[in-house]
């Protein structure tokens, strides 16, 4: 990062100054002969504390702690030590001849269009980590490739491979997208187990993957059904997170045929892209388990 951008305008003139000064000798006048003399200049880390005359060479001094000079110099005082600026966290401490460096602190990096720190990106569901940010470089998405996936949004996580279901004893119910896992079955668990069941494990990260807007969500959260027929109270205070969150806790405990209405609720508000993914996934489910497992299909089609 460039220091210059930490440097109020007037230390950046004396900085200029100084440059142009940088030689190791100056001019000056004898003060008792009124003569001209060449004093010495004073080394990085110190300051000119007098001028020499023809009788004695310059005097310099180190520089007090909070205070620095980087150059061959003949100011009578040291430049203050810079103080980094907002996101910002001290690299190295200022020292006698050197300024603090700074650097953007953890999480941000230095857009220099804006010249200033701002917060690494975060990589949507279907979407891994390809390069993780520093205090210079952004974070790089990209796109799951075939086998992999990333149910979260996250400026750390990569895409991890699909679960083997044959690696577990188990049959795929539903291949894994970009955005969600492989589901598998074992068809003992039918016996409990509802294709909505299945559908559950995929539905949080499939509400991140749609990015529905929230007001959307919203109208969403207001008509989740409960066992008493009545619907969520108010969710007008709700945040992003809250609102999925909701959805999140209402899933835990929705019975399969409240989650089978969930395509028709989506539809009602306005998602109708969103509604039919759904609806998809939910007859993939079905009809994978109508042909893996024998069983009654009337139990299946409830
Ligand atoms: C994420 O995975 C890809 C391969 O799919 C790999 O090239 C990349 O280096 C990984 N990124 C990180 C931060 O590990
Ligand atoms: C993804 O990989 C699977 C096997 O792992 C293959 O059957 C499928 O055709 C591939 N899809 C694409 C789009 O490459």
């Amino acid at each position: 990062m460039r220091l210059a951008s930490l440097l109020p305008a007037v230390l950046l003139s004396l900085r200029a100054a100084l440059l142009a000064a940088s030689s190791r000798t100056f001019r000056s006048t004898d003060p008792i002969t009124g003569r001209p003399v060449e004093c010495d200049s004073c080394a990085p880390g110190t300051y000119l504390r007098s001028r020499c005359t023809s009788a004695q060479k310059s005097d310099c001094a180190p520089c007090p702690p909070g205070s620095f000079t980087e150059l061959w110099n003949y100011i009578g005082k040291c430049l203050r030590c810079g103080v980094c600026g907002q996101n910002q966290v001290v690299k190295t401490p200022c020292s006698a001849d050197t300024d603090c460096q700074c650097e953007c602190r953890p999480g941000y990096f230095f857009k220099e269009s804006y010249d200033m720190c701002v917060q690494h990106r975060v990589c949507p569901a279907g979407q891994g980590v390809l390069s993780t940010g520093t205090a210079d470089e952004d974070v790089v998405c990209h796109t799951c490739p075939n086998g992999t996936f990333s149910d979260s949004v996250s400026a750390h996580q990569n895409c991890t491979k699909h679960k083997s279901c044959r690696a577990a004893g188990l049959q795929l119910l539903l291949r894994g997208s970009a955005w969600h896992n492989n589901l598998c079955t074992n068809c003992e668990e039918l016996k409990s187990k509802d294709g909505a069941d299945y559908l559950k494990e995929i539905l949080p990260a499939f509400f991140v993957h749609q990015k529905l807007s929230m007001k959307r969500l919203r109208q969403i959260v207001n008509k989740l059904p409960s066992e008493d027929g009545k619907t969520q109270g108010r969710s007008s205070r709700l945040d992003l997170s809250d609102l999925h969150e909701a959805i999140n806790t209402w899933m835990v405990s929705a019975t399969a045929k409240q989650i089978r209405q969930l395509p028709q609720l989506l539809r009602k508000t306005g998602a109708s892209s969103a509604s039919e993914r759904l609806l998809n996934k939910l007859q993939r489910i079905d009809s994978s388990l109508t042909q893996l497992c024998v069983v009654d299909a009337a139990f299946i089609s409830e």
